[in-house]
């Protein structure tokens, strides 16, 4: 499925949709250059679920992950971009993560091929122009091919 977002406002659109259509196990991977908006896109799903502006939702780049919980939900945002090769990754946890109940969210998992499993919602962020944005996303197995029909239907429904 292809997405164009003109403004940030346009990212939030999707993120509610995905919000919608998201749940605990899921995996999605965030692909695209520094500043693509792979965090922004991230941001607005979490508060799209109902973690509140309380609480802070950063760039996981230096702490490796995020963690964060509104409801029974779990959510983990990661961040693989400083991390070396499959040997690192497995000292961060991510094994028990694709292995618990967690909606995981991870950025540059692309730097490590194979490294989240073969059922996940791959989106690719191209930058378009300063706030123009193309989103590509890909369903690689059951649940997330779920998903991905999910949240499509709510792109396509009454605007909010
Ligand atoms: N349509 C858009 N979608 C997402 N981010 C946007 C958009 N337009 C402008 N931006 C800005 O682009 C930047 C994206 O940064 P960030 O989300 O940290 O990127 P990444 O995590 O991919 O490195 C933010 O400053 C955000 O406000
Ligand atoms: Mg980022």
């Amino acid at each position: 499925m292809q997405f164009t977002a003109t403004d940030e406002d346009d990212t939030r659109r999707l993120a509610v949709a995905l919000a919608a259509a998201i749940g605990p196990g899921d995996v999605v991977a965030l692909e695209g250059d520094l500043g693509a908006g792979k965090t922004t896109l991230t941001r607005h799903l979490v508060r799209a679920l109902g973690v509140g502006p309380e609480v802070p939702i950063t760039s996981p780049t230096f702490t490796l992950a995020n963690h964060y919980r509104t409801g029974d939900l779990e959510i983990i945002h990661a961040d693989l971009y400083r991390l070396g090769d499959a040997a690192e990754a497995a000292g961060i946890g991510l094994e028990e993560w694709l292995a618990g109940d967690a909606l995981l969210v991870v950025e540059w998992a692309d730097r490590i091929p194979g490294i989240l499993g073969d059922d996940l919602l791959r989106i690719r962020i191209e930058h378009r122009d300063e706030h123009g944005r193309e989103f590509t996303l890909e369903a690689t197995g059951p649940a997330s091919r779920e998903l991905l029909a999910l949240a499509a239907e709510h792109l396509e429904g009454p605007p909010a």
